[in-house]
């Protein structure tokens, strides 16, 4: 890292940390003492460093990002608590990464723009049609219902399939997943090279905006590869999303232009297979009847 992208690295900590701050105001960990002390730590830290930013070095960085990973697993922690999120009351989830962490696969720009614009127009989005869905009911009112469902399914999909991404990618991502998610996919698939090759073939095929997902079906006990146009259309509703790829314009267009498939080629550098296999391990648990 050369100090321009050091400083760049202290100053998206920054903009990470208040976020993060802000964000979990209405969390249930927010009141726990040891999360105020390393919030607190991680703040004061930045504030020091930003001081005497010439000698911030990539050592210190890494003590940086350390305690940040400590503070994002309260989010994850938090999720599996089971606590319902209020009507209207979603949140664009923090970058469990700095924007830049998956450069040269994926620049810091597109990062920018695609979690901090785009993720948070469909929090945005999903929050008002619930809302409003919420005011219809209360008014027995459903003459724009169609207009508000069709804002539901959009946004919220747009807001989950997102959330789901940002944990699948990683800075020390890519080679391949371990144990029984490989077993599993060589089960569904023939080999994990076959299943690479089917699931960037499908990505690279998308028609328009959209997204490729691994998912696993409760209902056949196996692995499946499907296409999502937009985020919500030609999807299976039984199914549980393991590994999506985002391949709407916006996650590759300033650094790849329309080559696509060099982005798709490029993305499986960052795949997080640990995640991949968290999700998948949570969803083999998940036991429909068989059909
Ligand atoms: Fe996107």
């Amino acid at each position: 890292m050369n100090d321009q992208s050091l400083v760049n690295y202290l100053r998206e900590m920054e903009t990470w940390a208040n976020h993060i701050a802000k964000a979990d105001a209405s969390r249930p960990f927010s009141e726990d003492p040891s999360f105020q002390e390393e919030m607190n730590e991680l703040l004061s830290q930045i504030k020091e460093w930003n001081r005497d930013a010439s000698s911030f070095n990539l050592e210190n960085a890494h003590e940086l990002n350390k305690l940040a990973e400590k503070i994002q697993q309260r989010f994850g922690e938090d999720e599996r608590q089971g606590d319902s999120v209020p009507i209207g009351g979603h949140q664009l989830p923090p970058l469990p990464y700095d924007y830049a962490a998956l450069e040269p696969y994926i620049d810091r720009r597109i990062m920018q723009l695609h979690h901090d614009k785009h993720h948070q127009s469909y929090v945005d989005g999903l929050n008002k049609a619930e809302r409003e869905m919420q005011k219809a009911r209360r008014n027995k009112d459903y003459d724009l219902i169609k207009h508000w469902e069709r804002e539901a399914a959009f946004n919220g999909a747009g807001h989950y399939l997102h959330t789901i991404f940002w944990e699948i990618m990683s800075p020390r991502g890519g080679g391949k997943p371990g144990g029984e998610l490989l077993k599993e996919i060589e089960n569904s698939f023939g080999s994990f090279q076959k299943f690479k090759e089917h699931y960037s073939a499908a990505a690279k095929k998308v028609e328009g905006s959209g997204w490729t997902i691994l998912v696993w079906s409760p209902r056949s006990h196996r692995l499946e590869i499907l296409q999502a146009e937009k985020h919500q259309n030609l999807s299976q509703w039984d199914v549980i999303p393991l590994l999506p790829i985002d391949v709407w314009e916006h996650a590759y267009y300033l650094q790849y232009e329309n080559d696509r498939g060099k982005y798709v080629d490029n993305w499986w550098n960052v795949v997080n297979w640990d995640a991949v296999q968290d999700r998948y391990k949570k969803a083999r648990q998940v036991k429909w009847a068989k059909f």
